[in-house]
């Protein structure tokens, strides 16, 4: 095969190195490509349709008008640091010293991609929740570390502790936490949190948290990992404003820590994209200090929509597990007489016009999960009642 040739898209990849084998094969291209081929309602992918408040996008405009075009700090501009640790004060009431203990990053993704290259040895175990969100094993096998699964199962996701307890050997380095979830809509309780956290305390393990859906909370609370008793110098949190100002273009996320991990993560950040999007890390410097009503607001509007998609799936006829948070409802396909997600969602498009994601591929061995696919619902009422509309046929 020449350098140029085009790998095939499944199987051994040439050029590609061991570590990242498999990783080239996810099935989003896949589906999209079928969304837009069938003309589908796309409720795979997690975007919003719809866009951010007026003030945020004038708040980016104004930016690039006053000539905020040029690179910012490594470690983020001024501003966004400042206004991301009032964020963390005012709704979490955790405190972060702005210039030692908050880095902006090219969103969550390369917040994760920093920390996991940053704190793990070649050889370190880290301890993911499958199904997770599909950037960690990537990140974890990029940093030459091992992945050690515990599976979350429905219809509530929750773990069994001692799969958990089971996964943490001298070898843990972190375990990578994501409340709300992606794909499956939960919301951590209390209870599991202190779980976690007994568990990287008793065994002097790190958590890394992806808190990107923290205000996107329906049923029960957000509760900050590092807000447990010990957890606040050795948690890494971090978020991004993409999913809470709709504005997941734009890629502009942060990291909270203690200074020695920031320190951390700052010397792996620096060499991977250095800094990015200065005029958007302004304008979301305004949006971070929106007044109360906003997140409330942004928070009633979502249970909205995913009570809207809810009914209407179970309308249909899904199986559908209550999703407390983020912005996905997961359903199992079984009572309507399908068995096999991946299946059923290269099916959908072309046989009803709607595109939804299997969540096998979340997870480490896909038979588990294997009857269970994800929907969005960060889309227009009309776009849900359409998919809604479209999803009948399948019991028609
Ligand atoms: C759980 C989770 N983490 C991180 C991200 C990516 O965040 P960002 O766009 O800020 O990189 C997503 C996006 O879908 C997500 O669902």
């Amino acid at each position: 095969m020449s350098p140029t040739s085009t790998p095939t898209p499944t199987g051994r990849l040439p050029h590609l190195t061991s570590r990242l084998q498999g990783f080239g094969t996810t099935i989003f291209a896949e589906m999209t490509a079928l969304a837009v081929r069938h003309d589908a309602v796309n409720l795979g992918q997690g975007f919003p349709d719809f866009d951010p408040p007026d003030a945020v996008r004038e708040a980016a405009i104004r930016a690039i008008r006053d000539g905020h075009n040029q690179y910012a700090p490594g470690s983020g501009v001024p501003a966004l640091r400042e206004a991301v640790a009032e964020h963390q004060r005012r709704f979490w009431d955790l405190d972060f010293d702005p210039d030692a203990e908050v880095t902006v990053t090219a969103g969550a993704t390369e917040a994760i991609c920093a920390t996991l290259q940053a704190l793990c040895e070649v050889g370190d175990e880290v301890v993911l929740f499958e199904p997770y969100y599909d950037s960690y094993r990537a990140s974890v096998a990029m940093a030459g570390a091992v992945e050690r699964v515990v599976t979350l199962r429905p219809p509530d996701f929750a773990y069994d502790p001692a799969d958990l307890e089971a996964a943490i050997t001298p070898k843990t380095r972190a375990v990578v936490l994501n409340s709300p979830h992606n794909p499956t809509g939960k919301v951590f309780s209390r209870a599991e949190l202190e779980h976690i956290a007994g568990l990287c305390v008793a065994h002097d393990v790190l958590a890394v948290t992806d808190e990107v859906y923290e205000h996107l909370v329906y049923d029960g609370a957000h509760v900050p990992l590092a807000s447990l008793p010990g957890m606040r110098e050795r948690t890494v949190t971090i978020s991004s404003a993409g999913k809470t100002f709709s504005v997941t273009g734009w890629k502009v996320g942060w990291v909270c820590a203690a200074p020695a991990l920031t320190a951390a993560v700052r010397t792996a950040k620096q060499f991977m994209t250095f800094t990015n999007g200065t005029p958007f890390q302004h304008a979301v410097a305004v949006a971070l200090r929106s007044d109360d009503g906003y997140f409330s607001g942004l928070a009633a509007d979502y249970a909205r929509r995913r009570d809207r998609l809810t009914a209407g799936l179970r309308a249909v006829g899904f199986e559908v597990f209550p999703a407390g948070g983020s912005y996905f409802v997961c359903a199992d396909v079984r009572p309507l007489g399908f068995g096999d997600g991946v299946e059923f969602c290269r099916a959908l498009p072309k046989d009803v016009g709607v595109a939804a994601v299997p969540t096998s591929v979340f997870h480490v061995d896909p038979r588990r999960g294997r009857s269970v696919v994800r929907f969005a619902f960060c889309k227009t009422d009309a776009v849900l009642d359409e998919g809604i509309r479209r999803l009948g046929g399948l019991s028609a």
